[in-house]
Parts: C-alpha cells; structure tokens; sequence
C-alpha cells in the first residue's frame, strides 16, 4: 500500500454529507478505518428518538416550518420501521448510523430531510445518542440485578439454618449458614445496584444542542430536548457536553464492580459443586456433559462468568487508555468507546441472567455442608470465647489454653465436642461439662446474634429487610 498516493479509492465522488470541499473520494483504507456502522447500528433507536425531539424543536422555534416537521417526523418513523423489519439497507460508505439514517430520510422524505441537521453535529448527536443507550442500558442491568438478588434471597430463606464451614484463608474458620453467606451477595449486588444509579444520576444530561464544540447561533430550546428525551437537564457546557466520555467509564467501572463480585460468586460455586466439597449440586440447565468422560457434570456456566468478567474489566481499561491525553473537544478517538462498552455490557448482562439461574436451581447437599463444618475445629473460638464469659480469662490467654486444647484434639484425631472433659480440664482444670454446650457447630451459629451475624433468628431478619430494601 504504502508508495501509493491514493490507494484504491471507492469512490471518485465526494461525501454526499461533508463533500462540498472534496472533489475525490476517499481511499479504502480510508473508509475501511473510518466506517462504525456494524458497530453503531446499534443505537438506531437512541438515534432516531434524538432527531425526532429535535425537528419537533426546530419547528417550535420556527427554525423549521411545521411541514418540514411533519416531513421529517413522518420519514424518520419509516426509517425505523424499516431497521427493525430488516428491510434499511446500511451503507458503509456512510460511515455511521446518523449518516445513514440521514440519508435514507433524504430518500423519504424530500428536501424536508436537509434541514433535520440544522443546529446540531454529529458530535452532539452521538454524544446524546450513547447517553440514552448506556442509560437503558443501566435500567435493564438494574432489573436484572435485582431478579439476582431475589433468586439468592429465595436460597438464603431455604437456608436460613443450614450449617456451613465459613471460611478464611480458604481454611475453614468458624461455622455461618449457608443463607447468611448467600446475604453477603445480597449486600454486593445492592451496592453495584446502587453505583449504576449514581452513575446513570450523573450521565443523565443532555449534550445536544452543543453542536460541534462551540453551541449555536441558531435560537434552540435545550431545556426542551433535554425533556423531551427524558434527561434532567441540558449540560452547561458544550465543549465538555460533546467531549466526555465520562458516562461510559463509570458504567464500565461498575460494571466492572459487578463482575468482579459475580467472579467470587462464580468461583465459589466452581469450588462448591466439586468433588471435593460437594456442598451443592448444580441443574442440567446450567451444567454440561464431557464428551470423553460420562460421569461429568462441567459448572461451565459458573467458570465463564468467572471469565468474563475480563470482558469488563479490559473495556474499562481500553477506554480509559483511549480518553488518556485527548485535547478537547471531539476526535474521533472516541468513535471506538462503543465497541468495547456494548460488548461488556452484552457480557455483563449474560453473566447476570447465568448467575441467578444457576442460584435459582442449585440443591444443596446438608450432610457435607455439615460435616465440613465440624471440621478443622470451627468452634474453637466458641471454646475460647466460653472461657472468657465463664471463668473471666482474659481472651488472649483464652486464646492460648484453647489452642493447647485443640492439639489435644488434633493429636485424638476428634471434634472438639467429642474430646473428653478430662482432656480439657488437663489443660484448664476449672472447665466443667458446662463447655458442651457451645461446642457444637449448631449451638456455635445460634450464639452469632450479634447485629449482621450469622444466627439463624439474625439471618431470617435480614432477609425480611433486604426484601424491604431491594426487592
Ligand atoms: N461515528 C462518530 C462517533 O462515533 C460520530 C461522530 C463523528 N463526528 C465527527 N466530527 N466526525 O464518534
């Protein structure tokens, strides 16, 4: 290629949009690297409601006569007619979809059409169309967010009391039910919930009327389109309302959040459905098959949000490295933000759908949840914290007679619950039969009572308020 002054040009006409001053085409490499319509055909709809609000303003603020409106109004229904019957014909010699909406509005609707761009860029037009998406695009992921966090409710409440090892380290710790683990996701998942509508709260400005950078000197009414297309109010600034991409790396950003939590989610019940813990069983609908061994049951789903959430977390990235450093106001730099921020929040959304199928269906299996439970002396803080309640040791030497205690245990190859008082007593001799009594992992959980703890009677609370706060 390289040698060539104009290699391979298309088109020896110009640009039908921009071509007053160009007598060539461009190359097509050209029209190759500059073309985003299999990319943002996506925001058709985002487009057209945009123009929609803006003819209906340009004629009420007599920029435009009222039968150019209609024209205009008429044409740009057709055009989405046409886009959603699959019939409108993208022309990647048009580069984008308001140019290719524009045109075909042209071809529908006469010279009315020419004068839908008055007052406007494409600058502001793609910078408004983007908001609306990205802010659908917030209120599906709210809804499905929240139909997450009544599927994990839903299994908190079955087990509200059944006994797990709860972890640290990945070693077991001290004994929790498994509903009150399933709370803590209830919690992250509301927080995510709670960073989309902040970030949907700030984006939810209008940047159209800000023209190509500078505003216009035509007498737009930008409180009106604002309305009209449901933001709060226009931007204050035209230059940053057509030069930010503020919006998308915040949704990114929590998006991002939200799936680094459904990756420990995800991970957890990689771990939980495997051989080695069986704590749960996953359905047939979120499981597959091996093709060699037919024993297997693959928690495919569970590793694939575990991975995608690289998805989000790289278009987070991309975008910031692609804003880094960019001069004021539009470059075109920023007609690669979408790409990467459809393609994360199509993961995201999936990744959501997948989590709560699989939550909504797993069956959980008690008697290895419980017997992990009793394992690895979960209930020596119990022991310790006894010691301090019954014979007021203070908790660090508690601490250290306990610890003598479970490598009596240890060395027994028992629970604590099962060694002999005459053991304990060897090491503290004022220990009396009393101690069985918190010894249990059962007795262990009903003891947690404490505000947030993992005490069944806690537990049942919590998921009442979680319903009150989210559902
Ligand atoms: N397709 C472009 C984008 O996504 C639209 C804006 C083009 N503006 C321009 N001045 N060339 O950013």
């Amino acid at each position: 290629m390289s040698g060539q002054k104009r290699d391979g040009a298309t088109d020896s006409s110009a640009n039908a949009m921009w071509g007053g001053r160009f007598s060539g085409g461009p190359s097509d490499i050209m029209t190759r690297i500059n073309v985003s319509i299999d990319v943002d055909k996506r925001l058709y709809r985002q487009d057209i409601e945009g123009s929609l609000a803006h003819a209906a303003m340009l004629a009420e603020r007599g920029i435009i006569s009222a039968e150019d409106r209609t024209a205009i109004e008429a044409g740009l229904r057709k055009v989405r007619e046409e886009i959603e019957a699959g019939t409108f014909r993208f022309r990647p010699e048009l580069e984008d979809i308001h140019m290719n909406v524009e045109a075909r509005l042209v071809e529908i609707a006469g010279p009315a059409a020419r004068r839908l761009h008055t007052a406007r860029s494409r600058n502001d037009q793609v910078a408004t169309d983007f908001r609306l998406w990205v802010r659908d695009e917030i209120d599906a992921l709210g809804d499905a967010l929240k139909a997450l966090q009544a599927a994990l409710l839903d299994q908190a409440e079955r087990h509200a009391e059944q006994v797990m090892p709860g972890f640290t380290h990945l070693q077991n710790a001290q004994p929790v039910t498994f509903g009150h683990h399933l709370l803590a996701y209830v919690e992250m998942v509301g927080r995510d919930r709670g960073r989309f509508a902040d970030c949907r709260q700030r984006l939810n400005e209008s940047p159209l009327g800000s023209a190509a950078l500078a505003g216009t000197s035509f007498p737009i009414d930008r409180h009106g389109t604002a309305r009209a297309l449901g933001f709060d109010r226009p931007t204050a600034n035209s230059i940053d309302g057509v030069s930010d991409r503020d919006f998308a790396i915040e949704f990114l950003a929590a998006g991002a959040i939200t799936a680094m939590h459904l990756s420990r989610l995800a991970e957890e019940i990689v771990l939980w459905c495997s051989d080695r813990f069986g704590f749960i069983a996953l359905s047939d609908a979120f499981t597959t098959g091996s093709s060699i061994m037919p024993q297997k049951r693959n928690p495919d789903a569970a590793e694939l949000v575990r991975a995608k959430t690289g998805r989000l977390i790289g278009a987070l990235d991309g975008l910031l490295v692609m804003m880094k450093g960019l001069p004021l106001a539009y470059g075109k730099d920023m007609q690669e933000d979408k790409q990467p921020t459809f393609e994360a929040a199509d993961a995201l959304m999936l990744c959501v759908a997948a989590t709560a199928g699989m939550i909504s269906d797993l069956t959980v299996r008690p008697e290895r949840m419980e017997a992990a439970a009793r394992e690895g002396f979960t209930t020596a803080t119990d022991l310790a914290d006894w010691l301090v309640r019954v014979l007021d040791l203070p908790f660090r030497d508690a601490h250290h007679v306990t610890g003598s205690i479970v490598r009596i245990a240890e060395e027994r190859g028992c629970t604590l619950d099962a060694l002999p008082l005459e053991a304990m007593q060897s090491v503290e001799p004022r220990i009396t039969r009393d101690v069985y009594d918190v010894l249990s992992v059962e007795r262990s959980v009903a003891s947690r009572t404490s505000y947030g703890g993992t005490a069944p009677v806690r537990v049942r609370e919590a998921i009442a308020a979680a319903r009150e706060r989210f559902l």
